[in-house]
């Protein structure tokens, strides 16, 4: 079979051979750093990939939603899943509470409030609820700042009487901001330095700490680095993007997921159409270092200007192209985790050029 000719587009497309390698990598550099790996599930959403990173020694894994982590754990994927995100009001939390008699669960905590609601309500079902103090390094999300403002908040937080303080997490994402990869080291060293410091301190005031978890792929080989990190948690690994590639660590050929689309319209010299808009590609911009919606693995300079629902605008800054109406091409996304989350399925194809189909379950799972 050719994937290329076989498959209606747009579609997304993923290299199996290129997404073991990619698990595979991780897995091992966790292992050589004695580092346990959570990865996060947002980027594939599918019980094949979550089984996948299981079997390369994941210890368990990270969702954002409690809708994914239903739908994952329903699939018999996993069955130890840390929510890394708030999990706020009464239908959440009961949620929360039903999927506790499923699987392992913690979740991520940076404040009193959300704390006390979910501590009250284990209290209330006879349960207790490993929680993780989410902090901030950096990123200006959610979580609060290292040192003492973590201090304050795990010891009120470790005298709730439904909760466990199991440790400290935060997600770096802000070091893909840097240029090159000695400025990637030095966000991402700075970041775990505040997490083993901050750990420290409350060691020192007697909270224990068993585990201090980062997550991200651009950081993944920096803020690990530090003496004292126990947990990984990256999720667009398993397919890496356009956001990833630029520093130089990896190329195109390692990017496993791609959408496939076909050149629909040519109707300039340096103009061509192709059938994957806004609704395929989303709409995430591209690093600083790169221009548009997507990389064009067949034409590496030219450009997807712009998008409307359907249709992708390509330009050619050259002045033209070989390719033709009918031609197919693969884009690598900017952010491959909302490109996934748009779609009902992956098309996974082996070296042998076998395709399998595998349901995106988690799709859309957002509450
Ligand atoms: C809390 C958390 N952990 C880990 C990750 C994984 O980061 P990446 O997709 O860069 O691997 C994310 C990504 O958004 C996240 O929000």
């Amino acid at each position: 079979m050719n994937y290329r000719e076989d498959l209606d587009t747009p579609c997304l497309v993923v290299r199996k051979s290129a997404l073991q390698k990619n698990i595979d990598e991780m897995a091992e550099y966790a292992r050589q750093h004695g580092i346990s790996m959570r990865p996060h599930q947002k980027t594939h959403k599918t019980a094949e990939i979550a089984r996948m990173q299981m079997d390369a020694g994941a210890v368990g894994v990270t969702c954002a939603k409690l809708g994914e982590a239903e739908a994952l754990v329903d699939s018999g994927a996993v069955d130890d899943v840390f929510l890394a995100y708030q999990i706020v009001g009464p239908r959440k939390i009961s949620r929360l509470l039903a999927l506790m008699d499923r699987a392992r669960v913690s979740a991520a905590v940076d404040g009193v409030e959300g704390a006390q609601a979910l501590s009250d309500a284990c209290v209330a079902a006879g349960k207790t609820l490993d929680v993780i103090i989410e902090m901030n390094t950096g990123l200006n999300r959610a979580g609060i700042l290292p040192g003492e403002e973590t201090e304050r908040l795990a010891e009120k937080v470790a005298a709730m009487p439904g909760l466990n303080v199991k440790g400290i997490m935060t997600h770096e994402g802000h070091v893909a901001k840097a240029i090159n990869q000695d400025e990637l080291d030095s966000y991402g060293g700075d970041a775990g330095k505040a997490m083993v410091d901050t750990a420290k301190r409350l060691r020192d005031k007697g909270i224990p700490v068993d585990v201090i978890s980062v997550g991200s792929t651009p950081g993944s080989f920096s803020t690990t680095k530090i003496d004292g990190i126990t947990e990984m948690r990256p999720g667009t690994y398993v397919f890496y993007d356009n956001a990833i590639f630029r520093f130089g660590r990896i190329g195109p050929e390692r990017c496993a997921l791609r959408i496939l689309a076909t050149v629909v319209s040519r109707p300039a010299p340096d103009r061509a159409i192709v059938d994957a808009g806004s609704k395929t590609l989303a709409m995430d911009p591209p690093p600083p270092d790169r221009k548009g919606h997507g990389y064009v693995v067949e034409e590496p300079d030219a450009v997807i200007a712009r998008v409307s629902e359907e249709h992708g605008v390509i330009e050619f800054p050259s002045g033209d192209s070989s390719l033709a109406v009918g031609d197919v091409v693969e884009i690598i996304p900017n952010h491959v985790c909302p490109t996934v989350n748009l779609q009902n399925e992956l098309f996974v194809v082996s070296d042998d050029g076998s395709i399998e189909t595998w349901n995106i379950i988690a799709r859309g799972k957002v509450r």
